[in-house]
């Protein structure tokens, strides 16, 4: 696992506008031509429009238009000032899970990480499968 990833992460993280929550995320995307896409959460005065790191990192990455080589993930690093490190809310479990269940997730905090394959993380999950049978 690349420091490279995890030292995006990180310093994608303190551009985060949280001035509520005040909670900073970091995410780095890598696909799997090697690009990396970075993302941090965007809140609102209006709470419920708040974007999440890893979200906007998946945005950035299609929004690249690479093609099929910038939508297959390889891992995502999400970054917080806290241990143990967060992991990934149910929103965007299910987004990653739009473009693999094999994703690796590394969550990392200031001294401690943890890791899992996406599918781990969203058993059961809502799939393209169910609309396109
Ligand atoms: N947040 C993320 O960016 N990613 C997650 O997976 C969970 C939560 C953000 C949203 C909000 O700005 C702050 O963290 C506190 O919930």
């Amino acid at each position: 696992m690349s420091a490279e990833l995890v030292r995006r992460a990180r310093d994608v993280k303190q551009h985060a506008y949280c001035p509520y929550s005040k909670f900073r995320v970091g995410a780095a995307l890598e696909a799997a031509d090697g690009g990396v896409y970075v993302g941090t959460n965007v809140e609102s005065a209006s709470y419920g429009l708040t974007i999440c790191a890893e979200r906007m990192a998946i945005g950035a990455a299609v929004a690249d238009g690479g093609g099929a080589g910038t939508r297959a993930f390889r891992r995502i690093v999400v970054a917080t000032d806290v241990d143990p490190p967060a992991s990934p809310c149910g929103a965007c479990r299910q987004l990653l899970a739009e473009f693999g269940l094999d994703l690796e997730v590394i969550a990392v905090g200031p001294r401690t990480e943890r890791r899992w394959v996406l599918r781990d993380l969203l058993p059961d999950a809502f799939a393209k499968t169910a609309l396109l049978p």
